[in-house]
């Protein structure tokens, strides 16, 4: 099943760390469409688990804590039950269980619907690890960022480390574990679509990756 909306979806799919987040939102922003980070999805799930002690081991549970969780997005932020909880989501023990609760294939079935919705009611710029594969194959514009693995673990820890306590090893370290996780398990590996543009950006600023993406959708969107 796909999106009747998927000519007004932007996907971006690539590991953490390649600054997707970011980009995808100026994106966003340039194209006037909404940014959705699905990553904050699973990191929702997860915190909820954490902050309701279910063992991430407990299948049942996790999918239950899923499947409570409503979501929207107001002014490029998603929203979690009605709030904001973005600070929250970045916290280191929330990206590791993260990748856990996203193992589970009725977990993701939960999210994904929540995706295709979202993107019915607006055109949205979507980031994540299966956006192109999985969840808007029809999507007209795709992209697949990527960079080297001492690359995207120096920025995400310039970018979180200071504040969740990890040091840089520690980062790489656990990257490299989900980066493993997110791309051999059985259900929407991180991989890239057939047809999705591949960039990266290893040796390039964000200012100029936007750019790219922007000169890229805009000629994919007219044609
Ligand atoms: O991008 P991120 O670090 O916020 O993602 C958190 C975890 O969720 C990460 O382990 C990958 C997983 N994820 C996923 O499986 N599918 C998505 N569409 C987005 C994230």
């Amino acid at each position: 099943m796909t999106s009747a909306a998927s000519s007004t979806v932007i996907t971006i799919d690539g590991p953490a760390g390649t600054g997707k987040s970011t980009v995808a939102l100026r994106l966003a922003e340039r194209l006037g469409f909404q940014f959705l980070n699905t990553g904050a999805m699973y990191r929702a799930v997860a915190m909820r688990c954490l902050e309701e002690g279910i063992s991430f081991d407990d299948e049942e549970q996790v999918v239950e804590a899923a499947r409570g969780i409503q979501f929207c997005i107001r002014d490029h932020r998603l929203q979690i039950d009605g709030h904001d909880l973005s600070e929250q989501l970045t916290a280191h023990s929330v990206g590791r269980s993260a990748s856990l609760v996203a193992a589970y294939p009725r977990v993701r079935e939960i999210l994904v619907e929540h995706q295709r919705d979202i993107a019915r009611r607006q055109p949205i710029v979507t980031e994540g690890r299966d956006q192109g594969t999985v969840v808007f194959p029809d999507a007209k514009c795709k992209f697949f960022l990527t960079a080297r693995s001492e690359v995207r673990a120096r920025r995400r820890f310039e970018e979180v480390g200071e504040k969740s306590g990890a040091s840089y090893e520690d980062i790489l370290r656990e990257q490299q574990e989900r980066d493993l996780r997110d791309s051999t398990r059985g259900v929407a590996p991180l991989k890239a679509a057939e047809d999705a543009e591949i960039i990266d950006s290893s040796d390039l600023d964000i200012d100029q990756v936007v750019d790219v993406l922007v000169s890229k959708a805009q000629e994919s969107l007219k044609g």
